[in-house]
């Protein structure tokens, strides 16, 4: 497969690197004034938040730790959500009687974060919260909780800062929008 210059796909930067550095400079204050005193475990759901919680995690001045969990929500290609989530790779330690900070590149319809919280909210963490870089509102269709939002976004299929086209683009710096005929692909 070759791939493409994303200039093909791109309609525009819907959120340039420096804005994101900015906001997430901010989201790091917020978090860490809101848990002075206490240790965040961060929980990051691999692999769209990967980049969002380095950058996040730099600054916090709060003492944390980090794990990792993967969850599969959408087939190579298709861009909706299916409602179903299914854990791919699961957290190595406990989280029991932990503060737990749930970090997220992105909520679309929700289900996915729904179902995560689920799960989590069976092992009896000691306070379970979610931040979440980028909320698109207007596509919600279950209520969930955000406890900490970096931007609301417009429906449409973003990429870069860790969001993927079909696994690709992860690197790009910025928030790109996807051109809008390539949305909802026939596959
Ligand atoms: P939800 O279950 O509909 O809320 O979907 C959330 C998941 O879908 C996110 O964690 C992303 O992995 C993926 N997703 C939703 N919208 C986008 C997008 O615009 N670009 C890339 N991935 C997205
Ligand atoms: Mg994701």
């Amino acid at each position: 497969m070759k791939i493409q210059d994303y200039h093909e796909f791109l309609e525009e930067i819907l959120i340039p690197e420096e804005t994101l550095k900015k906001r997430i400079g901010e989201l790091g204050e917020e978090i860490s004034q809101d848990y002075e005193g206490r240790n965040i475990h961060l929980i990051c759901i691999l692999r769209g938040g990967v980049i969002f919680l380095a950058d996040l995690m730099r600054h916090l001045k709060v003492p944390h730790t980090i794990d990792f969990m993967a969850i599969s929500s959408y087939g190579l290609g298709a861009r909706k959500t299916t409602g179903k989530v299914r854990i791919t790779l699961d957290l190595k330690e406990d989280i029991h009687n932990r503060d737990v900070l749930l970090v997220e590149d992105i909520v679309d319809s929700g289900y996915t974060i729904a179902s995560v919280l689920e799960l989590l909210n069976t092992r009896h963490p000691k306070s379970l919260c979610v931040c979440t870089l980028l909320d698109k509102v207007e596509r919600r269709e279950i209520d969930v909780p955000i406890h900490y939002r970096g931007f609301e976004i417009p429906d449409k299929f973003v990429f870069g800062y860790g969001l993927d086209i079909d696994e690709y683009y992860r690197n790009l710096p910025f928030i790109g929008a996807i051109k809008p005929d390539l949305y909802n692909p026939e596959e």
